[in-house]
């Protein structure tokens, strides 16, 4: 990260802090808009909330690290996660997984090289029956099988490719507002 961009990313979560309240309370929203702007929440971003909120980096890593959806290294463009719980275990999951890793060709808590897939497992998604289910992003898919990891790998290159470009652009390192 270039270093204006470092400044500009202190301003925005300096701004941030101040919207949430200006205390301690501020610790976990900013930390969640990070996460689902940038994907993660860098040693960076953990140290300038410790510098604007007055507290040890040690207690905002203790809170992120609580969050299993809060990542602290760069995560690829789509994150698939695939439900490992029971009932998507029974109706075939395993295989869902072992194609999308041979697809990918990297296991469950990777990310290929390209930065574009991460692969992740996930509890129950609130789709048991229509398992096996997986997240793409936000996005869910049911009934996945072997078969079908190919055409969803394909929609993400497409479909979503051409969505997350335009969120890209309108990226900048402002933090979204709508949280306020
Ligand atoms: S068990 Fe997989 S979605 Fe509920």
């Amino acid at each position: 990260m270039l270093i204006s961009e470092r400044e500009q990313l202190r301003a925005n979560i300096e701004r941030r802090v101040i919207d949430f309240g200006n205390n301690r309370s501020a610790l976990i929203p900013v930390i969640q808009e990070v996460q689902q702007k940038y994907g993660h929440v860098s040693e960076y971003v953990m140290q300038v909330l410790a510098d604007v909120l007055h507290i040890h980096p040690v207690e905002v890593y203790g809170v992120a690290s609580f969050y299993s959806f809060i990542g602290h290294k760069p995560k690829g463009r789509f994150i698939i996660r695939l439900c490992r719980t029971l009932p998507c275990e029974m109706k075939g999951k395993e295989r869902v997984a072992r194609q999308l890793e041979n697809d990918l060709g990297i296991h469950f808590g990777e990310t290929t090289d390209d930065g574009n897939f991460t692969l992740e497992w996930a509890n129950c998604l609130g789709m048991c029956d229509q398992g096996p289910a997986l997240l793409v992003n936000e996005r869910i898919y049911t009934q996945v099988t072997p078969q079908s990891v190919h055409d969803i790998l394909e929609e993400c290159r497409e479909v979503f490719g051409v969505h997350t470009t335009l969120q890209e652009k309108e990226m900048s390192c402002e933090l979204p507002t709508s949280a306020k």
